[in-house]
Order: structure tokens, then sequence, then C-alpha cells
């Protein structure tokens, strides 16, 4: 038997082979600090596991969940981006419940565009943004992210030719890899350049709770405009600790949304209703959890900036995320660093050509070990002697 033509296009898993190193490393023994990753570390909070506990013993949730989900969730995510961004959602037409804004992510262009258009998608970016490319037939230009820049795309700089055929974007911010964070102004610039040329915009807010020295990240619906011409997609994957749970949602224009749920409608039957009704309590109850888990990356990312720079490592620190994107040393490209890394002092890294061309040159750490494992990695890298 044969995988159809559509599958072999599908891109390869860049970091099955990572995943690969470190397990065979693991598996002779070696003490391997894995800052490869991008899975939190951290349980959820005990609050959420009650309400699934309870909600799971409820028959009611034992049955097919409407279509387009329990209307408590869609009513919790308009309540929360009320709370939080001040952003009027209505919970009927303006949100669509996702099993994990991957899926939305990756659903997005089969339900908005035809084959052969175009989409235009950040570099270094998210993995699986070119799952949803190739499913959905579709090409894609790329909006390079330079650190000068704080990591946001220049839209000046593109063609007429990219700017006249995009027809829809991605951005997303606090940003993985980069750790950069995004301003109301460049997401307002955003609007009017997608007004000018026609083009929908979908924001990917995964780390929206993410944000370092007391500055919350910014929901692109904040920016005057943004729902005439686009959606955010919302995960609770990051914000509570969530990610096994596969719950998460898109809100903003209600035609955008309303593509996003027919598409749905032939997909699925929405999440397990109890995994919906725990998913509400977590955006409507005390965010004190999420105030803490802040606090932890933030502290960690202070002990990784602070003992990198100790060891001479020039690296600038992420403003929010739970990653920190750092230079790799002169004459090395990233794999050849990530490799080193791992052979030579057994730690984890992410090759930074893994996000795309512009990421080459730079490796990705993840914030999603203790700080005494994070210092730990940094003394053993310290002891290879690459920088001064
Ligand atoms: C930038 C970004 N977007 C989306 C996702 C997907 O999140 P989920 O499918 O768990 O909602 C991730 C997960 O790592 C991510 O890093």
């Amino acid at each position: 038997m044969e995988f159809s033509k559509k599958l072999q296009q599908l891109p390869a898993q860049f970091f099955a082979a990572l995943v690969h190193k470190v397990n065979s490393a693991l598996a002779e023994g070696r003490d391997v600090i894995n800052l490869g990753q991008g899975n939190p570390d951290q349980p959820t909070p005990p609050h959420i596991i009650e309400a699934l506990q309870q909600a799971a013993e409820n028959p009611q949730h034992h049955k097919y969940s409407p279509f387009r989900g329990i209307a408590e969730l869609r009513q919790a995510a308009a309540d929360f981006y009320k709370r939080e961004y001040n952003v009027d959602i209505d919970a009927q037409t303006e949100v669509a419940i996702l099993g994990g804004t991957k899926i939305g992510l990756v659903e997005l262009p089969l339900a908005v565009l035809n084959p052969s258009d175009y989409m235009l998608l950040p570099d270094p970016g998210y993995p699986d943004y070119l799952s949803g490319v190739v499913l959905g037939d579709v090409n894609f230009d790329v909006m390079p992210l330079f650190a000068e820049n704080d990591f946001l795309p220049d839209y000046n700089a593109l063609s007429d030719e990219v700017k006249a055929r995009a027809k829809l974007l991605y951005l997303n911010y606090p940003n993985n890899p980069t750790g950069g964070t995004a301003t109301l102004e460049f997401f307002e610039e955003t609007v009017r350049f997608a007004k000018e040329h026609n083009i929908i915009v979908s924001h990917d807010f995964a780390y929206g709770a993410i944000g370092f020295d007391g500055n919350k990240p910014i929901s692109f619906l904040q920016a005057e405009g943004a729902k005439d011409v686009g959606i955010e997609m919302y995960t609770l994957s990051k914000t509570f600790n969530m990610a096994g749970w596969r719950i998460g949602f898109a809100v903003g224009n209600p035609k955008i949304i309303e593509a996003i749920n027919v598409i749905q409608d032939h997909l699925f039957c929405s999440q397990f209703p109890a995994v919906q009704q725990a998913a509400a309590i977590a955006l409507t109850s005390s965010q004190d959890c999420t105030i803490e888990l802040r606090a932890t990356y933030e502290r960690r990312r202070n002990v990784l900036v602070d003992e990198a720079q100790r060891i001479g490592w020039q690296v600038t620190a992420p403003k929010g995320s739970f990653f920190a994107w750092l230079p790799v040393p002169f004459g090395y490209t990233s794999e050849q660093f990530a490799d080193l890394l791992l052979d030579k002092a057994d730690i984890a890294v992410a090759a930074g050509n893994g996000f795309g061309d512009y990421g080459e040159g730079f490796v990705r750490v993840g914030l999603l070990v203790s700080e005494e494992r994070l210092r730990e990695a940094i003394m053993r890298i310290e002891k290879l002697k690459l920088f001064h």
C-alpha cells in the first residue's frame, strides 16, 4: 500500500531527529538536560483537575458534545477576553472551540483559501504552520524576523508581488521561537496592511499569558479594526499547563470563525464536554495560578540569561514566551552547535534552522526545567570554553 501524494508531501518532523537523539542518550544512562522541547513541565492547577473530575461524573457529558462546543465554554472565552483584554466577543458567533490551537492553525488555510493561494508566514516560526500549507494545497512567502526589528516583520520590506498575492497572514506573539513580543502600534500597522491588501490575519496567542518585566502581552484584537480583518487563536495548553487536554479556541471575525466551524462540523464532534467544562472553569476562576506560573518562568529566564552572560555568551533576554533564542558561537551552524551540546555536555537544545532559514545561527532553549538544572546546564557549557 502506498501513502497518498498529499501525505508524502507533508514536511518531515524536523525535531523527530532530536527526540531520537535525546532518547538514545537517555537509554545509555546519560543525564541529559532537555531544553529542546516545548512541553510545559508543571502540572495543571488542582482546581481545574477537580472541575474535570466532577464534570466527568455528569452523564450529560458522556454524550456527543454539541458540534460547536458547549455554551459555557464559548461564554467563558468571551468573558475571558473582556476581563483580560477589554475586547468584546459574541459567544454565539465569534468563538470557535478547538481541540488545541494546532488544529485551528492547520485547518484555517483549508477553510479560507483556495488551492495555490498564498499565505505569509513568519520565519523563524512554529513549524506546524507548514502542515496547513500542504494540507490546504496552498503556497507561502516568508516574512523574516530579525533581532534588530524586535522580531517583528517589516511589511515595507515585502515586494509588491508578495503583498499583492498574500491572502492569509500568520503572526505569533509572544513569539515561538524568538521570545519577541508585539506592540499595539505593530498590531495597528498590521490591521492597516491587511485592509490595504485584503489579507486575513490570524494571530497565534499561544504564549499570551507569558510576558516578562511587568509587561502583559497584547491581544491582536485590542488593535482598532482587528476584528474586521482577523482572528486570534488562544490555547489553554500554556496558560494553565493543559497541553495534554487538547483545548483552545479562536475568537474574532465572525465570518472566519464560521469558516472554521463549518470545517470542524465535518471533521470533529468537538471535545469531551467534561474537558470543555473544566476549561470554562479555568478561564473564569482566579488567575493566581497563571501569575505564579509567569513568575516561575521569569525567574528561570533570569537565571539562564545571567548565567549565560557570566560565561561570556552574548544573549538577549526574551520578553515573553517560555523560550530563549540564543546565538550560536562563531564557526558553528545551529545544528553543529546543538549536536556539540548534546554530545559533549548532555544538553539538548532545538537548532534554530528547524524553525526556518532565518533561524540559522540560533538555538532555542526552553525554560521548562528548574533553575538548578538551568544553572547546571550553563556550568556544563562553560566547561566547553566556547565563549570569552
Ligand atoms: C506558537 C505555538 N502555537 C501553537 C501551539 C499549539 O498549541 P496547542 O495545540 O497545544 O493549543 C504551540 C505549541 O507548542 C506553539 O508553540
